[in-house]
């Protein structure tokens, strides 16, 4: 077997000025495309074995003396393919901004305080019937120097390897109703028809009461109904 290519269709281009740094880093040249082999077909398999108890508990992984600050949100959905066949065993990796909008990282200088309490990254395994979940909260908006007066969307950037590498999807995840979608150029970047696929769904459903509000947010790892992913990752 193999894996349908990349649809173009349903992601941003490599080169999309208004993101300015994809000027720097995108190919300039037509890509060339690898013919799959076993090695990219057959693996990585995750097991859940390798998971520990809290990775897609991002309210407790990172904690040292309380509780993170912030909204705290249940994020889940669906893994399945081109045909629409769930995903078991995907693995699903999380990593986001605190709700103050600052990551743990040394490059993030953004003039907003770090929670200690909260790490930021979590993973998890699909189960069999290919859904994932995370307890984590509400990422903030944060600025960034692409243009003037820039803010990124609230968001969670994710990863995920499907039954093979060449399934492997990097992207992010928005919130409904975010004023700033409309101004972000990497959510601009995709197509336009593609990019409600980003956008996750209050599921009153998934909300645990008293405690925490539900998003779902679904992902087709290839074919025409494909979440858009990051071409620079
Ligand atoms: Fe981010």
């Amino acid at each position: 077997m193999t894996y349908s290519p990349r649809d173009w269709g349903s992601h941003p281009p490599l080169i999309h000025p208004d993101y300015k740094s994809t000027v720097l880093r995108g190919a300039t040249r037509p890509l060339v495309p690898i013919r799959q082999s076993l090695s990219e077909l057959t693996g990585p398999v995750f097991g859940h074995d390798a998971l520990n108890e809290f990775d897609n508990d991002l309210t407790k992984n990172g904690r040292k003396d309380g509780e993170p600050l912030g909204e705290r949100i249940v994020v889940s959905g669906r893994v399945v393919d081109e045909a629409g066949r769930p995903q078991p065993d995907m693995l699903v990796e999380v990593w986001q901004a605190n709700a103050a909008g600052r990551y743990v990282h040394k490059v993030d200088q953004h003039d907003a305080p770090l929670d200690p309490n909260f790490f930021g990254g979590g993973r998890c395994v699909t189960d069999e019937t290919g859904s994932y979940r995370f307890l984590t909260v509400k990422p903030g908006a944060y600025p960034w120097p692409n243009h003037e007066n820039a803010w990124r969307p609230n968001h969670i950037h994710f990863s995920l390897f499907g039954p093979s590498i060449a399934t492997r999807l990097v992207t992010q995840m928005y919130f409904p109703g975010d004023p700033l979608l409309e101004l972000d150029p990497i959510f601009l970047g995709t197509p336009e028809t593609a990019r409600e696929r980003l956008i996750s769904t209050f599921d009153l459903g998934l909300t645990e009461a008293g405690f925490a509000l539900g998003y779902r947010f679904d992902i087709v790892l290839r074919g025409r109904d494909e979440t858009p992913m990051e071409t620079n990752a």
